[in-house]
């Protein structure tokens, strides 16, 4: 049974403490830009580094050619695994970040379809195409589109899937899952609660009765 089917998006830092006693708890956490701009990467580092946690996943939306890429996740260590977009295509760019990440034993997540609103799907073959060619361990697929999720899900068997925009987006604990998703990414509606423990307490128990009935 697994422990949790919520990662945290952390882009605003916690403490160590309120940390530790979320960990076994949770199934992973997300890096974002904006914690490390406010912590820089050596406190980020300190703060991620001891605690008992599946994965850390760095989500910068890494979008540039394979050599920056490259650049950025070598300083970013303590993190098993980061995000990158598809819609930057492979040669020269994906094919040369996998490699590096591969023989770092490091995992590569790919945007399939983002949360917002605004996100366009004209380019849904082309992205399909990218995530065959990479063959990453995961991707995202937004929490806010349902039908999308499930869709991925049948075309991508074995892929795992991680949905952001539950809660604070308006998608609602557990949907993702039921949809076909593996994780929910949840970020404000933990951090910023007045206690994050109790606040993740109640959504872990909330997604499992829903998963129970789906
Ligand atoms: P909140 O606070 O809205 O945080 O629970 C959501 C987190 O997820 C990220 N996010 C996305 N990441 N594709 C992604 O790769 C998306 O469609 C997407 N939507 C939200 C956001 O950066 C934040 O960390």
């Amino acid at each position: 049974m697994l422990k949790s089917r919520v990662i945290l998006a952390m882009d605003k830092p916690l403490s160590y403490q309120v940390l530790k006693e979320m960990e076994n708890e949770l199934y992973g956490i997300k890096v974002g830009l904006p914690l490390v701009l406010d912590l820089g990467v050596d406190k980020t580092r300190e703060l991620l580094i001891g605690l008992d946690v599946e994965e850390i996943i760095v989500d910068f939306k890494l979008a540039d050619i394979g050599y920056i890429m490259k650049s950025i996740v070598e300083r970013l260590s303590f993190a098993n695994s980061f995000i990158a977009h598809s819609f930057i295509g492979v040669k020269g760019s994906l094919d040369e970040l996998k490699r590096y990440l591969d023989a770092n034993s490091k995992n590569l997540y790919l945007v399939a379809v983002m949360s917002h609103e605004g996100w366009s799907t004209l380019f849904a073959d082309y992205i399909k195409n990218v995530i065959r060619e990479i063959s990453p361990k995961g991707i995202v697929v937004g929490g806010t589109k349902l039908d999308h999720i499930t869709q991925y899900r049948r075309d991508f068997e074995k892929m795992t899937i991680v949905s952001p925009g539950m809660g604070s987006q308006g998608g609602s604990y557990g949907d993702a899952v039921c949809a076909g998703a593996d994780y929910e990414i949840i970020g404000r509606s933990i951090y910023n609660a007045g206690n994050p423990l109790t606040a993740l307490r109640t959504i872990n128990k909330i997604i499992e009765d829903k998963v129970m009935k789906c």
